[in-house]
């Protein structure tokens, strides 16, 4: 342990003995992590910006849209977005803002933990310049780690308890005092040599998703056109025991992790001198699928589409999650909708259609009224398939899940 000038049982023990945590930002990853921790013995207080997000919180934890009545807690966990800018570039000002809140209201000796997805050199440039603002040091007056979220949406063996959680810390007081923390809460903590370690683990890991979910897609037309079943391929390949894992088609991977984060990665390697071009390329080979599905649908229908009623079954950006964040069904919509398509569109996964969606109209299922082509945009569990394939004179499988009929209304896109 470094000299730090102060006594060692007082690193572990900071003003606020009692455990409490004060998360920022209650959306998709800090809601449930306030609950993990209040579950888990600490007082915790939920703080957001947003009055929706802290009326979300109904009486399951404090929360607040005030800084000022934020309690002087031992540790303060971030949890803010990181999403890109209109011109696709990293956008930490959210990450920014929320570090000065910290900076504001944690007392000496708290603890601040970066959890949202940042890039590599974060937590030891912009978090710590912020926080050490106005003579504060870190690793001895206030304590910073990170620790990316790894959550997997709609995935029932996720959950913050059960996913293993990268630790990583500037200097091993912090660390030390965040894997307690850590450890209070989840079930396996992996502290690793550097903050720059966890940050490059993360984005590694959506990366290393990008570019497979892109390379499928782009082999899916190969295969389609070789007259192969993409998934019967994939399956095959699968049982090789050692050196595969298996990724399956789709409309393009949407969301705010998968399509974001390897950008932020990319940001600082170009920044290093080293962009990675097969990334760029995957980042372009997605944005560009819901595009090239487009296509193949104005091919199949003559390219005549004006007019046309098509239908996209489906829209959130992934099965069983009501979430349309980056959805590659909605720029799907779009493309159609800008070529003059009478375009409609179904998920029993929404419950409040927000502006963006309302702006073509809602079919209760996606047979109804018999539209003249049916795209599927989500394979959610609730669809029938088998119905599905039948529901309209063409249906558009992106994700070659779909039943094959002899008829050859069914089209592997
Ligand atoms: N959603 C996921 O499944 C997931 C998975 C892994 C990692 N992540 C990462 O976790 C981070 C958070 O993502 P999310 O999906 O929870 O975002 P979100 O948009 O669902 O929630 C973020 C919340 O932060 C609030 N907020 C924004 N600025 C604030 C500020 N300055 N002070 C207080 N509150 C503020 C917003 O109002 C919002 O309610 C991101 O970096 C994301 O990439 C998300």
């Amino acid at each position: 342990m470094p000299d730090t000038g102060l006594l060692p049982e007082a690193l572990f023990q900071p003003a606020d003995a009692g455990g409490r945590v004060v998360v920022i930002g209650l959306g998709y990853v800090g809601r449930p992590l306030a609950l993990e921790a209040a579950a888990s013995g600490f007082e915790v207080t939920g703080f957001d910006l947003d009055p929706v997000a802290v009326a979300a919180c109904g009486e399951t934890i404090r929360a607040t849209s005030r800084a000022r009545d934020l309690p002087p807690a031992s540790t303060w966990l971030i949890c803010v977005p990181t999403p890109l800018d209109a011109e696709g570039r990293p956008d930490l000002s959210a990450v920014a803002a929320a570090l000065e809140t910290c900076r504001a209201h944690a007392p000496h000796g708290a603890l601040v933990c970066l959890v949202s997805t940042c890039q590599p050199g974060a937590t030891n440039g912009l978090c710590r310049r912020i926080l050490e603002r106005y003579g504060r040091q870190v690793g001895r007056d206030i304590f910073l780690a990170v620790s990316p979220e790894r959550e997997n949406p709609g995935d029932p063996m996720g959950g913050p308890r059960r996913i293993p959680r990268l630790l990583g810390a500037p200097d091993p007081v912090s660390l030390a005092r965040a894997r307690a923390f850590w450890e209070r809460i989840t079930d396996r903590v992996i502290t690793v040599s550097a903050p720059e370690v966890a940050e490059c683990a993360k984005l590694l890991e959506n990366t290393y998703r990008l570019v497979n979910v892109a390379l499928m897609d782009e082999l899916h037309r190969a295969f389609a056109a070789f007259g192969v079943a993409t998934r019967e391929v994939v399956a095959a390949a699968a049982t090789k025991p050692f050196g595969f894992q298996p990724f399956w088609p789709g409309l393009g991977a949407g969301g705010h992790c998968i399509p974001v984060d390897p950008a932020y990665l990319q940001m600082e390697a170009r920044r290093a001198g080293a962009a990675a071009s097969l990334l760029d390329a995957a980042l372009a080979a997605n944005r560009g699928r819901p595009a090239r599905v487009l296509g193949a649908v104005a091919q199949a229908m003559d390219g005549r589409l004006a007019g046309r009623r098509i239908r996209v079954a489906g829209v959130t950006y992934k099965p069983g999650v009501a979430d349309l964040r980056g959805a590659a069904p909605v720029a799907l919509l779009q493309g159609l909708s800008a070529c003059g398509v009478d375009v409609s569109w179904c998920d029993p996964l929404i419950r409040e259609v927000p502006e963006d969606l309302a702006r073509w109209p809602r079919a209760a299922t996606f047979a109804e009224g018999v539209p003249e082509a049916i795209v599927l945009g989500t394979p959610h569990r609730d669809f029938d398939l088998a119905r599905l394939a039948e529901a309209a004179p063409l249906v558009f499988d992106p994700f070659g899940v779909l039943p094959q009929d002899p008829g050859g209304r069914v089209r592997v896109v």
